[in-house]
């Protein structure tokens, strides 16, 4: 028997070739900026205030939306002035097509700045594939602590509401901890608040540090009111001076995961430079010591590939071939050659040779 070759759909065979994509798309967006053969795009249908400096987009994505799981995080990348920018944001899926983007405004922050204050309704939004591990869900552990500073929320807000939602809330022992400047700052205040009286076993707290009698900051105390961590999941997420003492805390717990949203300044005292050997590039440059990689070689006017900018992604990840690198994050030094290296996150601490 005989079986005749498929035959290749008309649009198959144009949306094959990524220029005929490009091709198609430009054409196709002149109908609906939104369609797309393999974008992942969205139109901004709602801008709304959610705290101080801080808003809610409800956006309408269209059908190529991979929406991740609750709690990961996306690139989101806009043009501003003729440049593509790409931030990370946790989304809340809303419905089957529409996410909300909950963002603070970062001071000299391109991205959020734009969001917050030029975006409009009707703007399109790009999005990249989903990452990160704040996933209760995909875990057995049923004792959770979601420990949250600032916009560190966001993830937690989106486990949240995603259990009360789809009723698996209770199946859970959830404690939520948030910890804001002021009260102005609480994000999803009333939902949180809401949620806690209607599930006995959702507790939620608020800290603000800088407003009436001051809270403290997350402490040894904090961890005693949590009691036997032992069978217990942590999630943190915050700044990561917040992310690190989470860690040194709650190091006991079943599972700690966390992920931080802005880098502490490195701390060292390391002057003078370095020089460091790309590989692929054939080049040997001079870059200063005490600051990440990523920004070391962007000065030197390299364009590496980057997203988050704060170890969450991996995209930046190269191969290191030798040197000595220390991690922003935890300040452990790294001497291992041949080891797999974030350059975002890594300053070097001897000259290095990097497969860039
Ligand atoms: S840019 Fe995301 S991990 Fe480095």
């Amino acid at each position: 028997m005989n079986v005749l070759p498929k035959k290749n759909h008309a649009l198959s065979f144009f949306t094959e070739s990524v220029l005929d994509q490009k091709v198609v798309n430009f054409w196709v967006q002149k109908f609906n900026p939104t369609w797309s053969t393999h974008e992942m795009l969205g139109r901004i249908v709602k801008k709304q205030n959610t705290a101080k400096d801080m808003v809610t987009l409800t956006i309408r994505c269209n059908k190529r939306m991979n929406f991740g799981l609750p709690g990961q995080h996306h690139p989101v990348i806009v043009e501003i002035a003729a440049r593509r920018l790409e931030r990370t944001y946790s989304l809340n899926r809303i419905d089957e097509q529409h996410v909300e983007l909950t963002l603070k405004k970062v001071p000299q922050g391109a991205v959020s700045t734009w969001l917050c204050h030029v975006a409009e309704i009707g703007d399109i939004v790009e999005f990249g594939q989903p990452y990160g591990e704040m996933l209760c869900v995909t875990h057995p552990e049923k004792e959770v602590i979601l420990l949250a500073a600032g916009s560190g929320i966001t993830p937690m807000y989106s486990m949240v509401y995603d259990l009360a939602k789809t009723g698996r809330l209770v199946d859970y022992r959830l404690k939520l901890m948030y910890w804001v400047k002021r009260s102005e700052d609480l994000a999803f205040h009333q939902f949180f608040q809401k949620t806690a009286q209607q599930y006995p076993q959702f507790s939620y707290e608020t800290f603000c540090t800088q407003e009436g009698e001051a809270a403290s900051r997350l402490s040894e105390s904090h961890v005693n009111d949590c009691g036997d961590l032992h069978e217990t999941a942590v999630f943190a997420c915050g700044p990561s001076g917040f992310v690190n003492s989470a860690c040194d805390l709650f190091h006991v717990a079943r599972l700690f995961k966390s992920e931080a949203f802005t880098l502490s300044p490195l701390e060292v005292s390391d002057t003078g430079t370095v020089t460091i050997t790309l590989t692929k590039s054939q080049k040997m440059l001079e870059v200063p010591r005490g600051i990440s990689l990523l920004d070391a070689l962007e000065r030197a006017n390299e364009k590496p590939v980057s997203g988050c900018r704060m170890g969450i992604c991996n995209k930046c990840s190269c191969h290191k071939v030798s040197g000595v690198t220390q991690n922003i994050l935890n300040q452990n030094q790294n001497a291992e050659p041949g080891s797999s290296l974030r350059i975002c996150i890594n300053s070097a601490k001897s000259d290095l040779v990097l497969d860039l």
